[in-house]
């Protein structure tokens, strides 16, 4: 039979006990598991980890035997986990992922993750997330794929191809669950869980994309967030799960709820109680309810009081039993108890090192990267040198620390022979306050030809719940950082965190900064390579570094305002960091930066900027320096007019005019000048990565096409109200619905390797 098939005859002969029972998913090992099973009360179990137990094949297996066998109907349960960034092979994580820019890489590490994941037992990942971020104080940052729509929509399709296959009925697939629907990144103040304020033109042009991105490459499933949208909590928004989700998009698969997002509306305050819960969610467009049970208690009164239409019920339990038979779990429930050989393979391995050195982004280097060939003693000092959990980042809980391979380890296992490496830690831990360890770091790096430093947040401080207020390296390892380079050696420093960090205080004094996230298993191999000069860096950063916190939201993708900031304005001229003594000594910390009495008001300085801080980040959207080096040329265009619906041809020559073969990310953005909404400065169309010999030219060419320059426009203010569907509009208000539009007029056409250092030509769309 047909799946639609055999969905319809199921939902024939299923109670509304048993249906409501497909529309809960509960959490962990509890006792009570089997009997849930057995009564057809469960449709997904999460964390299902027997404990310690090894084998989790076998307890995976067990519970799933209870459903097939034992309950009325033999409804198999879907198992799910966070398989965000790898398994027990760790990969990076997901932010420093996207830095790679390499999606045909993310593909593949998603499915190694599967492979993993599948010879476990779960079948469902909650992954890829694919929030936009723009405010590095959220921990979250670290999950996704940073503040750019494009990027992260073509990391989230690469995620979902990698999880699901063609074929996610293989037993090696898993569905993927494109998260957090939607919003969730805007959070206020960076703050986890907080509310959010999108205008629907934001919404779609933004916030939506990638998540449409992961719904056009097939995921099965997607995630409600636990944010307040507009007014409407996620979970209980129609809009965004009916409207947008199924009418505009055709969503087929079904929607979790995040962890107790639907009990959530109550201290939101949309619902009154665990009831009204229920109803509000389920009538939303939420088809299964994460851990808590307000589906579970009481939809099935809610239904019989005619609250809630059955045909919710029945729509909901469809869209389960579907991802069910697509993933093959009713042929085939059970997982083959064999494969635990195919975790940390020497394939995922492998794809791990390479990944990590690819998410790898050398922020500065005057010449100290590379580590010379010759030296005969290196000092490795920092406290994220040997830390294998720490290198793992937040959501790595199949990963094991035991497998990691730290950069100590595999500076030594690489310089064997040839080389001296000499540790000391500096600080005991990334947030210890005390300098005790200094001067034995001191004496080290005075004794050694080249010292690196390993520098960075702690896990623990990144991830859910993990918002900082301060974008500072923590505790005292910027000032080790400075007695290090006081001592006038070359110093390079890694920066392993979970999102980009305020690195002024830190940039200005070391001779290279390599950004290496938390790079996960085998982080410390891909550094070692980079820091050897085996690999060149060739990462680009997928969100912009600011140079201090106060500078937040900033994000290469902003408006131009009616008074945009002047070069010669920049801070004032006695307050510019790059003309001002006091600060060329290296800046104080941003708390105390201060703003000198008689400061000279600049008649150019009426713009939007900032009295104590230039207006620019630290590091731009796409930025990214290599051992070699890449210039631009020849950028040109097939057309210079182009009509609505054609498409252009973009060329430029790229050319390696370094020393060392290396990688290069072309990067492809557009400008708008003029449009019936304003429009940013700039917006990433395309990329592409390339390998360049020395003294090797290559031309790139890009096809844009106008569709990708289209936006949405101002709604009910130019068109009027028009009729739309009895749903609550997400911005309140006006219901006019907005228009995918292409204006014609002039675009500016940019190529470049990063965002900021751009060729540019004019096109005419007509
Ligand atoms: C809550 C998190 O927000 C979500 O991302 C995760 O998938 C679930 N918990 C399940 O652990």
């Amino acid at each position: 039979m047909q799946i639609e098939g055999r969905v319809n005859d199921l939902l024939n002969r299923m109670t509304l006990t048993e249906k409501v029972g497909q529309m809960c998913q509960v959490n962990g090992d509890g006792e009570g598991l089997k009997d849930l099973a057995r009564r057809g009360l469960v449709g997904s179990i999460l964390n299902l980890t027997g404990a310690e137990t090894p084998d989790r094949a076998r307890v995976t297996n067990e519970i799933q035997r209870v459903a097939v066998a034992e309950s009325r109907l033999g409804i198999p349960i879907i198992m799910g986990r966070d398989v965000i960034h790898g398994f027990r092979t760790v990969m990076p994580i997901t932010l420093g992922q996207a830095a790679s820019f390499d999606m045909a890489l993310i593909e593949e590490a998603a499915a190694a993750a599967a492979r993993e994941a599948s010879a476990c037992g779960y079948r469902w990942s909650f992954a890829p997330m694919v929030d936009i971020a723009r405010d590095p104080r959220w921990g979250r940052i670290a999950e996704g794929g940073g503040e750019d729509p494009l990027l992260t929509s073509r990391l989230g399709a690469a995620m979902v191809r990698g999880f699901q296959g063609s074929d996610p009925s293989r037993p090696d697939r898993i569905a993927a669950c494109a998260k957090h629907y939607v919003g969730y990144g805007a959070a206020e103040g960076g703050r986890d869980y907080n509310t959010t304020w999108i205008p629907e033109g934001l919404l779609r042009d933004v916030y939506l994309p990638s998540f449409h991105a992961c719904v056009k490459a097939g995921a099965l499933t997607l995630m409600s967030s636990f944010n307040d949208l507009n007014g409407l909590p996620a979970s209980g928004n129609p809009f965004i799960l009916r409207q947008v989700l199924r009418t505009e998009w055709g969503f087929r698969g079904f929607v979790v709820s995040d962890w107790g997002a639907v009990e959530e509306m109550i201290p939101h305050g949309l619902c009154a109680d665990r009831r009204q819960a229920a109803g509000t969610a389920a009538a939303a467009g939420v088809d299964m309810e994460m851990v808590t049970t307000c589906f579970a208690d009481h939809l099935e009164a809610l239904v019989n009081e005619g609250a809630v239409p059955i045909t919710v019920i029945d729509e909901a339990v469809a869209r389960i039993l579907r991802v069910k038979l697509l993933l093959g779990l009713f042929d085939n429930p059970y997982t083959d108890e064999g494969r635990e050989g195919e975790l940390l393979s020497a394939q995922h391995l492998e794809l791990a090192r390479r990944l990590a050195a690819e998410s790898c982004v050398l922020l500065k280097n005057d010449g100290a990267l590379p580590l010379a060939p010759g030296i005969r003693s290196l000092a490795v000092i920092g406290p994220l040198a040997d830390a294998p959990a720490d290198q793992l980042g937040c959501w790595a809980g199949d990963g094991i620390p035991g497998d990691t391979v730290t950069p100590l380890r595999a500076l030594r296992e690489t310089l064997k022979g040839r080389c001296d490496v000499r540790y000391a830690a500096g600080v005991e831990h990334c947030r210890s306050d005390s300098d005790a360890g200094f001067a034995e770091a001191r004496r080290l790096a005075a004794d050694c030809d080249a010292v690196v430093m390993f520098l960075g947040e702690d896990a623990l401080l990144t991830g859910e719940a993990h918002s900082r207020a301060f974008l500072d390296l923590p505790g005292v390892q910027e000032e080790l950082a400075r007695t290090i380079a006081d001592l006038g050696r070359p110093v390079s420093v890694v920066v392993m965190a979970g999102r980009p960090l305020a690195l002024t205080g830190l940039a200005d004094r070391v001779g290279a900064l390599l950004y290496a996230w938390h790079p996960g298993t085998m982080g410390g191999p891909a550094l070692a390579d980079l820091l050897l000069g085996i690999t060149s860096p060739s990462g680009k950063l997928p969100v912009t570094f600011p140079r201090t916190v106060g500078q937040i939201p900033v994000y290469y993708s902003h408006k131009n305002t009616g008074r945009p900031p002047l070069d010669s304005a920049r801070g004032g001229p006695l307050l510019s960091r790059r003309g001002d003594p006091e600060l060329a000594e290296g800046p104080p910390a941003p708390s105390s930066r201060k703003i000198p009495m008689g400061t000279p008001l600049d008649p150019q300085g009426f713009c939007s900027d900032y009295l104590d801080v230039d207006h620019d980040p630290l590091f731009p959207f796409g930025y990214g320096l290599s051992y070699a080096r890449f210039a631009y040329s020849h950028l040109s265009l097939s057309r210079a007019e182009l009509p609505i619906g054609e498409t252009v041809t973009v060329t430029a020559t790229i050319t390696n005019t370094g020393k060392v073969a290396a990688e290069e990310v072309v990067q492809l953005y557009v400008r708008d000048l003029v449009g019936s909404v304003t429009r940013p400065v700039k917006e990433l169309k395309d990329f592409t990565r390339l390998r360049l010999a020395p003294g090797e030219s290559r031309q790139i060419s890009f096809a844009l096409h106008t569709d990708q320059l289209a936006f949405h426009d101002a709604a009910s203010v130019t068109r009027g109200a028009r009729d739309q569907a009895p749903l609550a509009p997400c911005c309140g208000g006006a219901a006019a619905a907005m228009q995918r539009v292409v204006e014609p007029g002039m675009f500016h056409v940019m190529i470049g390797g990063d965002s900021e250092e751009l060729l540019m030509v004019e096109l005419t769309v007509v």
